[in-house]
């Protein structure tokens, strides 16, 4: 109690302060999402996010050579297919563009951690993540996809399939369909709290993946529940997932905490599209200072829980980390 008791005592210079700090951050909690497309030389920045770039294998080799340089990890891979159709084809064909990319970066960087998200929005025409009968997405219809396109990434290479779709049983059907094809050994990070999020917007434009219509809602979660969370993450590990995931972080980091309380797997938060660009366009204002926002938000998700952090900040951040 006050006045034996003063808790400024230990905040008074930099060193007390690193000396009690709880909670650090370093690049080996990045993993850095990455958007692959087709073609050659290429690196465009997409619009809504500043910073962050369409890339062509041979770009995304140099980025992931960078990346591995400064520290991050591992990356997460998005493709943008050459064209999209019904069943979204191209994320399943040993030659889709993520399947070049996989090969391409485990040849020329192997130590760094090569995940690839697993779902249909991104190749789909209707732009859902799931196969559509009667204007609804048929979910056991689209597990058969889903475990087909994570063994092609598997046969590509690929270290960690990591499936956003939000089916129901898609842990286990992928676990089963990895396993029949001799990959036992290769994780699942399941995004298992996903929430139905207007934080996507952003990606949505990046990988052009906005549904055609109606929302996601029918499959991703309502951003009012957390019991139903902790239900999804339960289910997931059960079916076998190795890494679980909320997403998006910032706005859910009682999620975060919650299941890290609850469960002992490794746990994955995902600071989403949204959650960048506001950041960045505040920051383009003159209205925050980016480099302080930043770290207090990735240090905030740390604190909440998450082991891993996929953040379109990794490259930026882990720099900064090594200059200190
Ligand atoms: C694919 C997927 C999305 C994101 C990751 N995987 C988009 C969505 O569900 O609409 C969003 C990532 C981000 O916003 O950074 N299903």
């Amino acid at each position: 109690m006050y006045p034996i008791t003063r808790l400024r005592r230990l905040r008074r210079t930099p060193e007390l302060r690193d000396l009690v700090r709880e909670t650090s951050i370093s690049a080996k909690d990045f993993i850095a999402p990455l958007f692959v497309c087709h073609g050659e030389n290429i690196k465009n920045e997409i619009p809504a996010m500043p910073g962050q770039y369409h890339f062509s294998v041979d770009k995304v080799v140099e980025e992931c050579r960078e990346l591995y340089e400064c520290g991050v990890s591992g990356v997460m891979l998005f493709g943008i297919p050459a064209v999209k159709d019904a069943t979204g084809s191209e994320a399943y064909h040993d030659h889709g563009i993520v399947q070049q990319a996989i090969r391409a970066i485990k040849a020329a960087v192997p130590q760094l951690i090569v995940i690839a998200d697993v779902c249909m929005c991104e190749y789909t025409d209707h732009g859902h993540c799931g196969i559509i009968h009667d204007h609804y997405v048929d979910n056991d219809a689209t597990l058969k996809i889903l475990s087909r396109q994570a063994v092609s990434y598997a046969q590509a290479g690929v270290d960690m399939v990591a499936p956003s779709d939000m089916m129901d049983g898609r842990i286990l059907a992928m676990r089963k369909a990895l396993d029949e094809n001799g990959f036992v050994n290769l994780p699942i990070m399941a995004y298992s709290a996903k929430f139905s999020s207007a934080f996507y917007g952003p990606f949505r434009e990046a990988a052009n993946s906005a549904p055609s219509f109606g929302d996601r809602r029918s499959y991703q979660m309502d951003p009012a529940n957390s019991d139903e969370a902790m239900r999804e993450i339960e289910a997931d590990i059960e079916e076998g997932a190795d890494i679980v995931m909320v997403k998006p972080a910032l706005p859910y980091l009682d999620i975060i905490q919650r299941a890290t309380s609850r469960f002992d797997v490794p746990m994955a938060a995902y600071n989403v599209s949204g959650e960048y660009s506001m950041i960045k366009a505040a920051a383009e204002k003159g209205w925050i200072d980016e480099d302080r926002i930043v770290m207090e938000s990735l240090i905030a998700i740390k604190r909440a829980g998450a082991k891993i952090i996929i953040t379109y900040f990794a490259k930026e951040v882990a720099k900064k980390l090594m200059n200190k």
